[in-house]
């Protein structure tokens, strides 16, 4: 076992850290405040060569392994977690997904341009009506020839105005025996899609949320994603390679946290002496520092896993449920410690303590995570082999 992190991971880091603290801190409040969203992140993204970590070089990526996502996630989300959502969309939830139940026909199509950044890729899977219940959606593709009718729409989807295709999971409506799931690559181009914002979010206020609508829109079935009846498989796997960035992430909150925290908690005097001299806020930081190290182990683990192409369904529900509640309450506690700075955005932790509070829901909701680890250890739930696996790194 080594625990060691290499070269090129530490260099890794070290750019996506750089990158987040000149590109993304700067205007963060500012872009905070407004709510405002736009493109350029993305391009600024792709040009630091963000987009193509983790992905093969045969597909035009950088080669990197599956901690290096990880790690830059991490350092994003120190400067916010919009950035972040990013690479979770993008990378996990489309490219990876596609990287692993892809044809070769279809990687060679669509990865090259998604690792480059010329194209980018977004997930539609919940709907207003089906969210941790994920089975039950109502979208509906009905095979016709050589091509599939999609209707229905999708909605709390990261990057639906700026994506240029999806990865939407619907369910068929002719299929024998009975209706089961498949995922098909949407383009943003096809007549019969459309996207709109969603506004009033709590939390990251700077990326872009919205809902995708499907009308009689047809897709080749060279677009097809597995095969049909695979579609909930692939959606399933999708969320493993997502929750493994959204658990890296939150490590990055507490770290910024402690960042925050720890300049706040040496300055700030109470009656001549440091509040970091107080034992309740070093109770507090001690906690902070838990939930770090506590995390970036969960976390590293899942990459090693990834980068052995074992599964890891349980492992990566663990480090997204942990790390979460653990970025979650050290947001809170930031707030606490910076007082009633603490709560207005003079000061970052207000925003890491509403940014932190959606990760308790997306990607598996809190209480769905306590289920999962409940049940694979009563035995109700166990993981097979699965029928196609993230390429080991080599
Ligand atoms: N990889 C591949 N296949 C998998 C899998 C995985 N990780 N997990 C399950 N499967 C397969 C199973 O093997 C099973 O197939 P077999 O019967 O052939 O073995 C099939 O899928 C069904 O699996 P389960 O029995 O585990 O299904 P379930 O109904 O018990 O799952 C659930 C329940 C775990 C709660 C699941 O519905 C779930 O995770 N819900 C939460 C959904 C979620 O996280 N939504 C967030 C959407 S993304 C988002 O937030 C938007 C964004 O853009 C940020």
């Amino acid at each position: 076992m080594d625990f060691r992190l290499t070269p090129e991971h530490e260099l890794i880091r070290e750019s996506a850290y750089k990158f987040g603290q000149v590109e993304v801190v700067p205007d963060v409040t500012a872009r905070d405040r407004e709510a405002k969203s736009d493109r350029t992140m993305l391009d600024k993204m792709a040009a630091a060569g963000l987009l193509g970590i983790s992905i093969p070089e045969a597909y035009g990526g950088s080669g990197t392994d599956y901690i290096s996502l990880g790690l830059a996630c991490e350092e994003l989300e120190r400067a916010d977690t919009s950035a972040r959502v990013v690479l979770s969309v993008h990378s996990g939830l489309h490219t990876l997904t596609l990287l692993q139940w892809g044809s070769e026909e279809q990687k060679k199509r669509w990865l090259p341009g998604l690792a480059s950044g010329d194209k980018v890729g977004a997930f539609g899977l919940t709907e207003p009506n089906a969210g941790s219940d994920a089975i039950n959606i109502s979208t509906r593709a009905k095979r016709d020839g050589d091509s599939y009718v999609l209707n229905g729409e999708k909605t709390w989807i990261s990057l639906a105005d700026y994506a240029d295709q999806f990865l939407v999971i619907a369910k068929l409506e002719n299929a024998d025996p009975k209706p089961t799931h498949a995922a098909f690559i949407v383009e943003r181009n096809t007549p019969g899609f459309h996207s709109r914002p969603l506004h009033g979010k709590l939390g990251v206020r700077s990326g872009n949320t919205g809902q995708i609508f499907f009308e009689d829109l047809v897709v080749p079935a060279e677009n097809r994603i597995g095969d049909e009846g695979d579609g909930f498989k692939v959606a399933m796997s999708a969320l493993d390679h997502g929750r493994y960035t959204v658990a890296s992430g939150a490590v990055g909150i507490i770290t910024a946290c402690l960042d925050a925290c720890d300049k706040y908690a040496r300055e700030r005097k109470v009656a001549g002496e440091e509040i970091g001299r107080k034992q309740l806020v070093q109770q507090m930081i001690a906690q902070m520092v838990a939930g770090r190290d506590i995390g970036r182990l969960l976390y590293y683990q899942v990459g090693w896993m990834k980068n052995m192409g074992s599964r890891h369904t349980r492992e990566v529900s663990m480090a997204k449920w942990v790390n979460c509640k653990n970025a979650f309450d050290a947001a809170n506690s930031a707030v606490e410690i910076h007082g009633a700075y603490g709560y207005c955005d003079e000061f970052p932790v207000e925003r890491y303590f509403r940014n932190s509070r959606g990760a308790m829901i997306y990607e598996g909701t809190h209480e769905i995570h306590t289920l999962i680890q409940a049940e694979y250890e009563l035995g109700y739930r166990s993981d097979r082999p699965l029928k196609c696996t993230l390429p080991p790194w080599e």
